[in-house]
């Protein structure tokens, strides 16, 4: 067992991927370690999402707010704007929230055992066990995605996802050495990012491929098995695109609990199977015809798009009008980004 690890870090030191939050491996193994702020920042932000996307996010964040205690002393509404774009709006409520308890409960300093840091909001045995070994290399076990396939192929195991979970944790954590345990979590999420891949692995290439069960069996596309998931339903619901005389955009807060909690908005009807029209101003509207559609985790949605434009004295029963000056379509959540990416062309005001 000790010498899989051996040949999967010899890998890692030559072809480790650099990422702004890393060490590479040549300066942890002269003792550096990178900052454990980065790191928990960057591991809650590749939870589901791709390294390419998180790199400029993690560097905006990171400039912004350059420690924890930056962090937990920021705006809500700042750091939800930071955040729009990279979806899972739950995760940066959490990263505030996390961010506040470091600072009230661990004197700003995030603590470096596993059992501790699970206790924080938002943390998670992943996330929990990536700071103990990345941040402090600890020898906790890492199981994101990449690592319940590589540990599938390696084992042949086929028992479906997420069954299989438990027993690719078992797995994981028999691999896991003592030494070294931050460039070995590292290392093998970069063998199932970039040669262990879902489709067409570089079998030829791998580091394990002698001892790679499923490699000899021919089985390693197809493993990990997952149990099919259930069809995902489709919402509609109605977008309100209003622009005052003036230029202004009317914009709601959306409520901490719920899709896409705490973001900015356009205001919407209730999304459901047939979504009744909840208009938030009285005005003349027009129906669009447009559709701004996306999918979330467990559902598709379709937004039907109305716009309306409406005089400088006109109340809205929600939202508020926000002039064109401090109006950013960046710090909208993808879905009203594509709403006004969609309609506010079609919206002529004085
Ligand atoms: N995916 C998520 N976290 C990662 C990390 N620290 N290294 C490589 N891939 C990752």
């Amino acid at each position: 067992m000790r010498d899989l690890s051996r040949d999967l870090l010899e890998w890692y030191d030559i072809h480790a991927r650099a990422m702004p939050w890393r060490v590479p491996p040549e300066d942890r193994k002269a003792g550096v370690l990178p900052d454990p702020y980065g790191v928990w920042l960057s591991e809650v932000m590749l939870q589901q999402t791709t390294v390419a996307a998180v790199r400029d996010y993690w560097r905006k964040f990171t400039g912004i707010w350059p420690t924890v205690s930056d962090l937990a002393a920021a705006e809500d509404a700042d750091v939800m704007a930071a955040w729009a774009g990279l979806g899972y709006y739950a995760r940066a409520r959490n990263l505030l929230k996390c961010a506040r308890t470091i600072v009230a409960d661990h004197d700003g300093a995030f603590p470096s055992d596993y059992d501790t840091l699970l206790t924080l909001p938002g943390i998670g045995p992943y996330t929990a066990a990536a700071v103990a070994a990345i941040a402090f290399d600890r020898p906790a076990t890492v199981l994101d995605g990449n690592v319940e396939r590589v540990m599938a192929r390696l084992h042949d195991e086929h028992t479906p996802l997420p069954a299989a979970k438990s027993l690719l944790m078992a797995r994981a954590g028999a691999l896991t050495p003592n030494e070294r345990a931050g460039d070995y979590a590292q290392a093998v999420m970069d063998l199932g990012a970039t040669i262990c891949t879902p489709k067409s692995p570089a079998c030829g290439i791998c580091p394990w491929r002698r001892p790679c069960a499923a490699r000899i069996a021919g089985t390693a596309a197809e493993l990990p098995r997952k149990t099919p998931r259930k069809k995902v339903p489709t919402r509609r619901g109605i977008a309100y695109l209003v622009r005052r005389n003036d230029g202004a955009w009317l914009v709601e807060t959306r409520p901490d609990k719920g899709m896409l909690g705490g973001m900015q908005g356009f205001p919407t009807s209730a999304w459901d199977d047939d979504p009744q029209p909840d208009p938030p101003v009285d005005a003349d509207w027009t129906d669009t015809g447009i559709e701004a559609r996306h999918t979330f985790t467990h559902f598709h949605l379709h937004l039907a798009i109305q716009t309306a434009v409406v005089k400088d004295g006109d109340v809205p029963r929600r939202g508020r009008f926000v002039p064109p000056a401090a109006f950013s379509p960046a710090a909208l959540p993808t879905l009203f980004r594509k709403v006004f990416d969609l309609a506010s062309a079609t919206l002529r005001h004085d």
